[in-house]
This record gives C-alpha cells, structure tokens and sequence, in this order.
C-alpha cells in the first residue's frame, strides 16, 4: 500500500475497539460507546468516544445519549457504526494524509451472517477506510499469539468477549469447526449481580457488578473477602456487605459451563488426527472474558486438554488483523463468509 496512508489492524468489539498499526503498535484501546448529540430531525452527532463517553452513560444531559454501535460483535445501526468509525479514524490518525483512505483488516466474529458482514464493511468504507477485509475474530487473535493459520495443524482457540464467546478449530487456513455463543462477559456480570440481589438481597449497579468481577482476579488467591457497597433490597437504604471470591466465582460458575459446552461440542466435531495436534499443543483462550479468576483451570479441569491464556487477551484480535494486512494469503483464505457450522 502507499507509503503515506497508514493501514489498520481493528477489532471492534461490543465492549471495547481495539485499533493497531501494522507494526502491531496498539494506538487506540477504549471501550465501544459513542456520546452523541440529537438533532430535532433525528440526526446523531458524535462528540465523544471511548472512556470519556462511558463515564456519562447513565448521566447524559439532556439532547445527548451515549450509543453502542456494536452488539454481540456486529454493527447494531448503520448510522452510529459509520459516526463511530469517523471518530475512531480521527482519533488514530495524526497527520491528515493519513486519513486519505487508509487500508483496514478488521475482525468479525466466526459466526457472523453475509449481510452482517457487508454492513461492517460499507460501515468501514463509508467511515473512511479505502479498503476493508474482513478477517474471522478467532483467527486474527490467534495470529496475534504468534499462530500460523495456513500451517496444517490443527489449532482450537476459545474468545471469551462481552457479548459472544466463540470456539473455532483451525487448521492450513481453514475452519475446521466452530461455535459461538451468547453467554461471554457480560453474561457473567449479570450472573454476580443476580446473586447478590439473591443471596445478600443488595442491589449493586452493572458497573459495580464488573468491578467486583475483574477484582476477584486479585483476590481470588486466598487474600481476604471483598466489600461491596450497594443499596438493600428491602429498606432501599445504602449498606456494605462482605463478599467471599469463592462463593462470587461458584455463581458465576454456571455461565462458564456454558462455554465448556461450546468448546465439548466443537472438540466432537473434530477428526481424531485434529485433537491429538490440539491435545499436544492445548486450546488458547483470549478476549477479556477468560481473564476472569479460575477460567483456565476450570475448563483444563472439564476437558481435560491444557488451557494457555494469551500473553495480552485484550489486544491479540487487533494485533492478529494487524498482521494479516501483511498477509495477502491470510486475508484470502479467511475473507469468505465461513462455513455455517
Ligand atoms: N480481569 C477480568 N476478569 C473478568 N472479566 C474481565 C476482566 N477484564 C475484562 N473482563 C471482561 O471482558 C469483557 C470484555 O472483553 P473484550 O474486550 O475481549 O470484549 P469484546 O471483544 O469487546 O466483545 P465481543 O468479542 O463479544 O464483541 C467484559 O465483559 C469485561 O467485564
Ligand atoms: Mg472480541
């Protein structure tokens, strides 16, 4: 590509847009909301992304509103998708030639539909981006761990994001099998929240809920109980409550059985020669959903296959597109609608 415009590796995730350089340099890592401003005629005009606009959702001014254009991995609304990606592109580029239509490789999740496909890609070209491939989620972060998708092994790789968690099987620049559920992240958030209305009857807020979660990572090593705050079901009145990690991490337990099932049933789908390469090299889990403390031994502990988490779980996907853009033969084997499986 010219020497001028810079090309782009993205992940646009439904939590977090993740945007590279080539050289696999991560320039932009914020969670997917847009603040917009309405227009009387129904127009939307983006003013913020990323971390500013997350900290007003729940506290935006009148004639404003913070927007996802992203669910479950896919363009929820082709007008905020396209306004999302302008900013995204501004905020990425630097020096104006930069923004002359730069090239992109973008990822989607395996499971996506043609028509889900093409609105992510008219959304990219008419947000800026001269050309746009699109490259399965699964297999960009696994090229991100240094993976080789076109050699004939057999990889499986399991993204656990905010909306969807997708398992798929590679192998000499195929799929090889895949599956892809609605039970990720945010899933096990709703689960931590549920509970403690349940159990402790507290009501906490979604974010507090994933603080709580991202924290048992820490504290799940035997150092101590965590103390939540939020408002008692009964009496409406504010209230401090103890939390054990273990009994936090057993009720989100159930949401990860159900990536052990997407996982036991793609591992059914495989040829034996596939997972005896899959049992000497072990699954690779990314996506900041198998950060959550006890995920990797959980699913070793149900499959018994060895489970490697991702040196940088959150970023891998861009950096994996980020490297295709050098690939032609990448790009080309995976830019396909895949199988349905
Ligand atoms: N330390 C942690 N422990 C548990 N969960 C975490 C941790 N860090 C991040 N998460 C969760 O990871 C999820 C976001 O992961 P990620 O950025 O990979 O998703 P995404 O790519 O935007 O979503 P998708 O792939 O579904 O479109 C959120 O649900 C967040 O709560
Ligand atoms: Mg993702």
């Amino acid at each position: 590509m010219g020497l001028l415009s810079a090309d782009f590796g993205i992940d646009l995730g439904t939590a977090n847009t993740v945007v590279c350089r080539g050289d696999g340099t991560v320039l932009l890592d914020e969670p997917s909301v847009m603040l917009v401003s309405l227009g009387s005629d129904g127009s939307r005009k983006p003013i913020l992304i990323g971390h500013q606009a997350r900290e007003l959702t729940g506290r935006t001014p009148v004639g404003m509103t913070t927007v996802r254009p992203i669910r479950d991995g896919v363009v929820s609304d082709l007008q905020s998708a396209k306004g999302y990606i302008v900013a995204v592109i501004h905020q990425v580029t630097r020096r104006p030639w930069e923004r002359f239509r730069p090239r992109a490789v973008c990822g989607v999740p395996a499971g996506a539909t043609a028509l889900e496909r093409q609105a992510l890609i008219e959304s990219l070209e008419e947000g800026g981006i001269g050309r746009a491939d699109l490259i399965p989620e699964p297999v960009a972060g696994a090229i991100g761990c240094g993976i080789d998708p076109l050699e004939p092994r057999a990889h499986m790789v399991v993204d656990v994001g905010g909306g969807t968690a997708e398992v798929t099987a590679i192998c000499f620049g195929g799929i090889l099998a895949a599956s892809s559920c609605r039970i990720a992240g945010d899933e096990m958030t709703a689960a931590l929240n549920q509970y403690l209305r349940q159990e402790h009857h507290l009501i906490v807020g979604e974010l507090t809920a994933e603080d709580i979660k991202i924290k048992l990572r820490s504290s799940g090593n035997g150092s101590g109980p965590i103390v939540v705050e939020g408002r008692d079901v009964f009496t409406g009145k504010p209230r401090m409550q103890t939390l054990d990690p273990d009994e936090a991490t057993l009720a989100i337990r159930p949401t990860v059985d159900g990536i052990v099932d997407a996982l036991s049933f793609v591992l059914d789908q495989l040829p034996p020669q596939a997972v005896g390469d899959i049992m000497q090299t072990g699954v690779l889990a990314f996506g900041g959903g198998s950060l959550l403390e006890g995920f990797q031994g959980h699913l070793e502990e149900a499959l018994g296959f060895s489970v490697g988490m991702a040196e940088r779980p959150l970023t891998c996907v861009a950096e994996g597109a980020a490297k295709a853009l050098s690939s032609p033969r990448v790009v080309d084997a995976f830019k396909g609608a895949p199988p349905q499986f």
